[in-house]
């Protein structure tokens, strides 16, 4: 085993990971209730979505719930149900997808950004307090990649300015909080429900909340099917419903009930492929922390439960000096593993030319506030971010594979070899 794969020597992987029986079972289920649906000609309305909705509600502890048709919708229903006037502005973290900062801007806002911690990869409490302007509104978190975000810290700070948070939850269904699922801790819980997510139904959404007002916001701007169950007396639109019953803000926000479907099966089986994939990665994680160079995904002690959507483990700069992240990469490639710099488009907001480039920006009506009033983003303004992300590598998560440590340990021995002979790859 002295030879780097990548030098002609031997795979350190051998072993396919094995698909999981729940998973295999869950597949057959979502197969039986989506052509359910057909034979029964529930193509667009399905008692499913309040099925879908009622046990969310219950599994998150949250009293409102939407099913929507993708996870931008939610974030942008609760962008819209929290900004008041043009350009108030929504603080939120300079590493997330693009999606959950563009609903922002569609919403009449603008984003504000903070760095992140740098192990956790989400938004750093200590950065928020100095960003508060009087047009601060909101402050949003994604817990990126399964790992939940420091809540109480964030909650506080939240309390001590009056501000709504919202949280994107989209990598982290079924994750907890000390004890408290992700998106039921902050006001406003917001879940894609894409193909690649924990749990999904394909192409879906899903948006919980505590708060009436904001429950009838979502409604307004995309749900006008469900008008009926509004009260006339909102906010925003008070007493129009009395006369005007479609009074809808423009959208159109419906989930799929295949959708529904299929993720109503996925939830009855989220925690326990949750548990699965942790105990996983958690032996991954064990194992890179004897390996010199390497360590494992970071997980703070206030969580309780975790999933991952990517599992990022470290590398250390330092200890690979003069070889470039692509490389080791290369390597692990070579000796059987599903290696990668992470998800495409998980670089820094701030280098993307959606937030500086004037002459490009996307929308140039509904974005007119925004181009006019934005802030000049500079990639030198978060520091952490521009180092920590490229120190990361995303290997195979092991989702939905069976727990086999002789898989595992080939894994890792792949990872020792990397480390012992580092000078190879030079
Ligand atoms: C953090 C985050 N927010 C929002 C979204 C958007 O969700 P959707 O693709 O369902 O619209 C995604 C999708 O990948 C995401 O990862």
């Amino acid at each position: 085993m002295s030879i780097l794969a990548i030098n002609g020597g031997q795979k350190a992987v051998k072993k396919h990971p094995k698909k999981s029986t729940i998973f295999q079972i869950m597949v057959e289920e979502q197969v039986q209730t989506v052509s359910n649906l057909v034979r029964k000609r529930e193509i667009s309305f399905s008692p499913v979505v309040s099925e879908l909705e009622q046990k969310w509600a219950q599994y998150t502890k949250t009293k409102y719930c939407i099913a929507m048709n993708n996870g931008t919708a939610t974030l942008h229903s609760a962008f819209f149900s929290v900004i008041e006037e043009p350009s108030d502005e929504i603080i939120t973290s300079i590493h997330t997808w693009h999606l959950g900062v563009t609903p922002i801007i569609c919403a009449g806002g603008i984003p504000i950004f903070c760095d992140i911690e740098p192990l956790t990869l989400n938004i750093n409490p200590a950065e928020i307090e100095r960003k508060i302007t009087p047009r601060t509104k909101a402050i949003c978190v994604t817990h990126c990649y399964g790992h939940p975000a420091d809540m109480d810290e964030i909650n506080k700070i939240a309390k001590k300015h009056n501000l709504a948070v919202i949280e994107d939850a989209s990598h982290s269904h079924g994750c907890e909080y000390k004890g408290k699922k992700t998106g039921s801790l902050g006001d406003i819980g917001c879940f894609s429900l894409q193909g690649s997510k924990l749990m999904t139904g394909g192409e879906a959404g899903i948006l919980n909340t505590n708060n009436k007002k904001y429950y009838q916001q979502a409604i307004i701007l995309g749900h006008y099917e469900r008008f009926s169950s509004l009260s006339s007396r909102y906010d925003r639109y008070k007493g129009n419903t009395e006369t005007v019953p479609f009074m809808n803000a423009g959208f159109k926000y419906r989930i799929h009930p295949f959708a529904a479907a299929m993720a109503l099966v996925e939830l009855k089986y989220l925690d326990e492929r949750n548990s699965l994939q942790l105990k996983n990665c958690t032996y991954i994680n064990d194992g890179l922390e004897r390996i010199e160079g390497f360590a494992g995904a970071y997980v703070a002690p206030y969580v309780t439960k975790l999933g991952w959507l990517n599992f990022l483990i470290r590398f250390d700069p330092e200890y690979f000096k003069g070889i470039p992240r692509t490389r080791i990469i290369e390597a692990l490639q070579a000796e059987g593993i599903e290696a990668s710099a992470g998800r495409p488009g998980y670089i820094p907001l701030v280098r993307q030319s959606m937030l500086n480039d004037r002459q490009h920006h996307p929308g140039k009506v509904i974005w007119h506030h925004f181009i006019k009033n934005h802030p000049e983003y500079k990639v030198g303004d978060y520091p952490v971010a521009e180092k920590v992300l490229f120190e990361r590598i995303a290997i195979n998560p092991m989702r939905d594979v069976e727990f086999d440590q002789e898989y595992l340990e080939q894994v890792l021995e792949a990872f020792r070899k990397i480390s012992k002979h580092k000078d190879e790859l030079k």
